[in-house]
């Protein structure tokens, strides 16, 4: 009674003291929303992007597969949404977590996983929404994250306006991306709040194998560390490669794994994901319960989408989950053929996702110091568009997307033989010399 009392005095007194010492009109942002960015728009929006008037732009730098409307969602999903436009059953709110039958839809899609039931599962809106809630309800101010690198920025942008430091780990290229363990390990201390795994990759098209997994899991054991498995791509796996999620491997390490319906269904402006909650002996008791706090801020998923889920996940034919991997297999197994005979350039073929890394021999093309010359060069001289490996945290690297019409990767190809051939040098003295003349 007392404390009410004391507070009661205050507001009084402020009030008394009309406390403002407020002259003039100063509307300051937070730290976090100063602290909060974007790392690739930060970066392309300091890139000069002027295309060749006389070519016509191919951008493969966009992740969003309906950029250029070859890849349409199945029909069946559609026919689900109408359905439940038409039937006005999922126009109101629903619980911040999810509906019960959408969320036991995820429950029975994400089986492969583990033993999972309705209440593990946390519809978000997009996955991006499910590792903000994963990120801050496991790592504050004064932690720390490990990242992979290259990864996708996202993880950066959600933890730093947090005050959360980013640690990276590296992956290897000559050993298809696979994680430096020892670097990984040596990360790790007291403040390690959280190991981040995406698997298969953005940016690399990467796909774990088992034992790899199995390898990862078994630091995580050893140092207590929660996973957040970032599976938006899971089964975008071409042949030859096998996707397993990370929860799948190990019966100690809690994991909370990501996904949801943008990628595999096409449908990025749906968005709709979830959190898939894998505990082990209740160790994330009240990591669920902050979960469901955290998903209160937004008063739950777009419940439209969440009403079509079900049918959405039950009724999509296997043969539109395979024509979309091999249509994507065969533009990765294109590229990569093309881009190989390039002078200069090393592309990495992924193992799944939708894009392909490619070295740039930086030393071959001494006009350029940075990733980001050479592509501001590219795109000026032959309209082709590729994200630079810095976006990434990745310099000397740029990557493409696998998921642009297969008429456009040819000629993406055979525009960036013609620059790469064009600026190639053998070494730095063969351009001195041509400089001085002494060469044609
Ligand atoms: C690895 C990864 N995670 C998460 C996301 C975000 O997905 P969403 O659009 O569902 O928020 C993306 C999008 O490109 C991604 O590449």
């Amino acid at each position: 009674m007392k404390d009410l009392d004391d507070l009661a005095a205050i507001h009084l007194k402020s009030h008394a003291l009309g406390k403002s010492s407020r002259t003039k009109w100063n509307v300051p942002i937070t730290d976090f929303a100063r602290l909060t960015h974007n790392p690739i728009r930060a970066i392309v929006e300091g890139l000069k992007i002027v295309p060749n008037p006389d070519k016509q732009l191919i951008a493969l730098s966009i992740g969003d597969p309906t950029t250029f409307g070859n890849l349409k969602p199945a029909p069946e999903i559609v026919d689900a949404v109408r359905r439940v436009i038409e039937d006005g059953s999922s126009n109101g709110y629903g619980p911040s977590t999810g509906f019960l039958e959408a969320r036991q839809a995820v429950a029975d899609y994400v089986a492969y996983q583990g033993t999972v039931t309705a209440n593990d599962v946390i519809l978000c809106s997009g996955c991006s929404c499910a590792l903000d809630l994963c990120l801050s309800v496991l790592a504050g101010p004064g932690q720390n994250i490990l990242i992979p690198k290259p990864g996708f920025s996202i993880y950066r942008t959600l933890a730093e306006g947090f005050g959360v430091e980013c640690r990276y780990y590296d992956l290897k290229p000559d050993k298809n991306w696979e994680v430096d363990l020892l670097q990984l390990e040596s990360l790790i201390d007291g403040n390690t709040a959280a190991l981040i795994v995406t698997n298969p990759s953005n940016p690399c098209g990467s796909v774990f194998s088992k034992s790899h997994l199995k390898a990862i899991l078994n630091i995580a054991e050893k140092h207590y560390l929660p996973i957040i498995a970032d599976e938006i791509y899971e089964h975008f796996v071409f042949p030859g490669h096998e996707f397993h999620s990370v929860s799948s491997l190990s019966e100690k390490v809690p994991v909370l794994s990501c996904g949801g319906l943008t990628k595999r269904f096409l449908v990025p402006g749906w968005r709709m994901g979830w959190i898939v909650i894998h505990d082990r002996d209740n160790l994330f008791r009240d990591v669920r319960k902050g979960l469901a706090n955290l998903s209160a801020r937004i008063l739950g998923a777009n419940t439209l989408i969440q009403g079509a889920l079900p049918d959405i996940l039950n009724n999509t034919p296997s043969a539109f989950y395979d024509d979309l991997v091999s249509t994507l297999c065969r533009h990765a197994e294109l590229a990569y053929k093309s881009i190989k005979q390039i002078r200069g350039l090393r592309p990495i073929m992924p193992g799944g996702a939708m894009y392909m890394m490619i070295g740039i021999e930086i030393e071959h093309f001494p006009e350029y110091d940075t990733d980001l010359e050479f592509v501001q060069a590219l795109v000026a001289e032959q309209s082709v568009f590729c994200l630079p490996g810095q976006c990434f945290e990745y310099p000397n690297f740029m990557r493409i997307v696998l998921t642009v019409p297969e008429n456009m990767i040819s000629e993406a190809c055979k525009r960036l033989h013609d620059f790469c051939e064009k600026h190639y040098r053998l070494d730095n003295n063969i351009i001195e010399t041509c400089q001085h003349g002494l060469m044609v």
